[in-house]
């Protein structure tokens, strides 16, 4: 799982070592894979996160580097070509990330999710980029907190990810202390969380608010049906617009007329498409528009699938 933090060291050890170089034939193949598959919009430039995310995963598979690996995946190793994708994500996250949308989540929206379901009692929440947990989990959390106003009430969370390594983090639930340290209030450590060596492991009944499945934003996920609250934030930055534009667009047919969608703090709907429209005076809060544009289907224009066998799993 590699985080804001490790992307940068990858970045000060490529620029301090001699590395082996990734061939630009190579760059473009990976390149192509990446956004056929992940959506990730690498630059021409990044051959540095390409050679610290890929030459450890040859290594471990007893390749001699990145052009052999290419050539497996040429020749149809689709397992590589997973591990190739997971291995290029970006995971990092934390408890109550941004903080705001969490307060937003507890003061705003919920209430007037109530008051809308009222006569429903249920709720569908969908963290679509979940990671290791700490989103969903802080929603969870978020709930347990208001349990009076929700007794008696049917409540989904449903966190998705690319990555099936971060699914099976999220599902166990247990976390290092510098992990439970990074955003987590300490009283909600101490009245959420078992010690268990030098880990915490979320207690089960919070863990059991939230359900697991492996999804890529760039499928259809229709099948899930309407939401009524999306969280669907910090991975959207990492596709072109073209791919931004499409997945908001499936992402509003997904998120109920009267529901909400929370994106990260440098992300935004605005000057992209009208399906979502920003909450005045709630940063990183978007409601269905009016306009709700008909998806254009995936690949993104442009995007031409790279010779590999089919990926089941992505
Ligand atoms: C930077 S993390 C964000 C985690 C969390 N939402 C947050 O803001 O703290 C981005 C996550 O998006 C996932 N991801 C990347 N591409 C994806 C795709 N095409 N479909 C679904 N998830 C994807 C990665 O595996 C990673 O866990």
């Amino acid at each position: 799982m590699k985080s804001f933090c490790d992307t940068r060291l990858e970045f000060f050890r490529f620029a301090s070592f001699e590395s082996l170089p990734v061939t630009p034939p190579d760059y473009e193949y990976l390149r192509k894979l990446l956004k056929y598959h992940s959506g990730l919009d690498l630059s021409a430039d990044k051959q540095y996160l390409i050679e610290s995310r890929l030459l450890p995963l040859s290594q471990k598979a007893g390749l001699s580097g990145i052009s052999e690996l290419v050539q497996k995946m040429k020749g149809g190793a689709a397992s590589i070509a997973t591990q190739v994708v997971e291995a290029m994500t970006t995971n990092e996250t934390f408890f109550f990330r941004d903080k705001v949308p969490f307060e937003h989540f507890r003061d705003s929206i919920m209430p007037q999710i109530l008051r809308a379901r009222a006569s429903r009692k249920s709720i569908r929440i969908w963290c679509a980029a979940g990671s290791t947990g700490q989103e969903p989990y802080s929603l969870a959390t978020c709930l347990k907190e208001m349990s009076t106003a929700i007794a008696g009430w049917r409540i989904e969370i449903l966190a998705t990810d690319l990555s099936q390594e971060v699914l099976e983090k999220s599902r166990s639930g247990i976390y290092s202390q510098f992990e439970v340290q990074r955003g987590l209030p300490i009283q909600m450590l101490l009245k959420y969380f078992k010690q268990v060596g030098e880990l915490w492991q979320i207690n089960p009944d919070i863990r059991a608010m939230v359900q697991h499945r492996q999804l890529n934003l760039l499928h259809d996920f229709s099948a899930l049906g309407a939401f009524d609250v999306i969280f669907c934030r910090n991975v959207l930055i990492y596709f072109d617009q073209d791919t931004k534009i499409n997945t908001f667009n499936r992402l509003a047919r997904a998120t109920e007329p009267d529901g909400f969608l929370v994106l990260g703090a440098a992300e935004t709907v605005v000057g992209l498409t009208d399906a979502f429209k920003p909450c005045p005076q709630r940063a990183s809060l978007f409601r269905p528009g009016a306009a709700r544009a008909t998806p254009t289907k995936m690949p993104a224009v442009g995007v031409v699938a790279p010779k590999v066998a089919v990926m089941a799993s992505l």
